[in-house]
């Protein structure tokens, strides 16, 4: 996941621009030339004339000028994707000011060099994150916020990267809340505040939540003080996505995570907008991630299940729709026995991804929530989905669209969580008629009867199901989960 709070690439100084460019130029007209082209987007004549203010410097240049010129240069250079160059220019920008700031007497000059050099730094971060170098990232924003006390942005950036880069989650809950406080604080005045606060308090407080719920049987410090007495992690997290929620009642995100920390029963389903920005922002580092990192086998178990269950002279199937596709590791699975092959997501990026990482697999791939597209591409053959029906607590309306979809004797192979082995004791004993239950995960875990209940009520029949135990893993405890095979059953008055 990365998640960069501010993006922008401004000019840093400018001056009076020059109608034309004359033989003895200043290195001041390029910068004002340079910097225009670069308001209008036309960054590849900017980083020209850059280059030639940068050759036109003087040995006493003023420092602000070698500043402006190598930052914005740098800026340009990142915007056309030469983010190597990009890094070397902000280097030379803050290098410039660490040599030179100490011989300055003119207050109103350091001040503006001091901007320029917390604001290269600040871009040096993300041109970093960009590159996936999350150490370095990390020092540049510390740098800004070094130079820049009240740089907010600088904070909430560097709180994501070690977050979902770094998984230090104290360190990132220390950032994202002085990011916040200086927000909130009406003794401070932030650094570029953002036109509309309330949505980026909401994210704020939705990441401080993530980070706290990461281990819920914590205690938390509320403050520094030591006389003050820990409480819950689990009342700090469930205060901050209800904070998340009032500053911005859109953020899906939030709500989602604040129903699973209370453990609402009343939710059904998570929302699309949540799957869907979840998996936005997972694309990338998706399928590393669940493979190396959790152990994901999920795939290849159900395609190994769907073999058993089927028998070893499996016809190719006319029509398949591989649903809640993610980066294609179920579609290359059934790949050999579906004559047309679609995969559905929720998720752009990682269709995206799944085209980048194997490209042709899907004959067709589809943005859209997979209940639409079983309802619009009916007669389906085959529907598989692996690790994507999680998303669902109440499974009614999903299995009513699968059968609306399907042809007559047509089959659905997939896959579902299971709560933990101590809490289906105390569910069994408890709530003996539990049929599906939120997890801290913020995914839904179903009982295996009612699975099967509510097949044989919608009108499938179950062919074959599996005990599918350590398919992934999360907090280096396996997960449990249920394979099933179904098959459309027809109507007695068709038959
Ligand atoms: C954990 S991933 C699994 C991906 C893939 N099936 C695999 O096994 O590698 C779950 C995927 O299901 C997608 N998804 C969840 N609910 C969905 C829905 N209602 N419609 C379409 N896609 C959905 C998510 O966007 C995500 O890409």
């Amino acid at each position: 996941m990365r998640v960069i709070f501010f993006l922008l690439a401004s000019i840093i100084w400018n001056q009076q621009v020059p109608c034309t460019l004359a033989k003895d130029s200043t290195p001041d007209d390029y910068l004002a030339m340079a910097d225009e082209s670069l308001g209008r987007g036309l960054n590849e004549k900017a980083i020209g004339l850059y280059e030639k203010g940068i050759s036109a410097l003087g040995e006493n240049e003023s420092l602000l000028t070698v500043m402006s010129l190598e930052t914005n240069m740098a800026s340009a250079l990142s915007a056309v994707g030469r983010n190597e160059e990009s890094i070397k220019s902000y280097r030379k920008a803050i290098l410039a000011y660490k040599a030179k700031i100490d011989e300055i007497d003119d207050p109103e000059t350091v001040s503006h060099a001091n901007d320029i050099a917390s604001t290269a730094s600040f871009y040096m971060g993300m041109v970093y994150q960009d590159m996936s170098e999350p150490q370095k990232a990390v020092d540049a924003y510390g740098y800004t916020y070094v130079l820049d006390p009240k740089h907010w942005a600088s904070l909430a950036n560097l709180a994501s990267v070690l977050h979902d880069q770094m998984k230090l989650h104290d360190d990132a809950l220390d950032a994202y809340n002085k990011a916040y406080e200086i927000l909130t604080q009406t003794e401070y005045e932030p650094t570029d505040p953002p036109e509309e606060a309330n949505p980026i308090l909401s994210q704020i407080q939705y990441r401080i939540g993530l980070c706290l719920s990461h281990n819920l049987d914590r205690k938390c410090a509320l403050s520094d003080d030591p006389d003050m007495k820990p409480v819950s992690c689990k009342e700090m997290a469930t205060h901050a996505f209800s904070l998340a929620v009032q500053f911005d009642d859109r953020n899906e995100s939030a709500k989602h995570m604040l129903a699973t920390i209370t453990a609402d029963a009343t939710m059904k389903r998570a929302s699309n907008e949540y799957v869907k920005n979840l998996f936005d922002e997972y694309a990338q580092n998706f399928e590393h991630s669940l493979v190396e990192e959790l152990g994901y086998t999920g795939y290849e178990k159900l395609r190994r299940g769907f073999d058993r269950a089927l028998g070893d002279k499996i016809e190719p199937f006319s029509l398949v729709v591989d649903a809640g596709c993610g980066t294609g590791l179920v579609g290359e699975q059934f790949r050999n026995v579906s004559s047309y092959l679609i995969g559905v997501d929720l998720s752009q990026a990682i269709l995206d991804e799944a085209e980048k990482m194997r490209p042709g697999l899907y004959d067709e791939r589809i943005a859209a929530d997979v209940m639409d597209v079983f309802r619009q591409r009916k007669p389906i053959s085959l529907i598989v989905a692996a690790d994507s029906y999680i998303y669902f607590g109440d499974l009614q309306p999903l299995f009513e669209a699968m059968v609306e979809g399907l042809a007559d004797n047509g089959v659905a192979a997939f896959t579902l969580e299971n709560v933990d082995a101590e809490s289906e004791e105390t569910l069994t004993e408890t709530k003996p008629d539990w049929r599906w239950q939120l997890t801290a995960s913020g995914r839904f875990a179903h009982r295996k009867d009612y699975v099967e209940s509510i097949a044989t009520d919608v009108g499938l029949e179950v062919m074959y199901n599996e005990v599918m135990d350590g398919f992934r893993h999360e907090h280096g405890k396996s997960v449990r989960g249920n394979m099933f095979i179904v098959k459309k059953v027809m109507n007695e008055a068709e038959l």
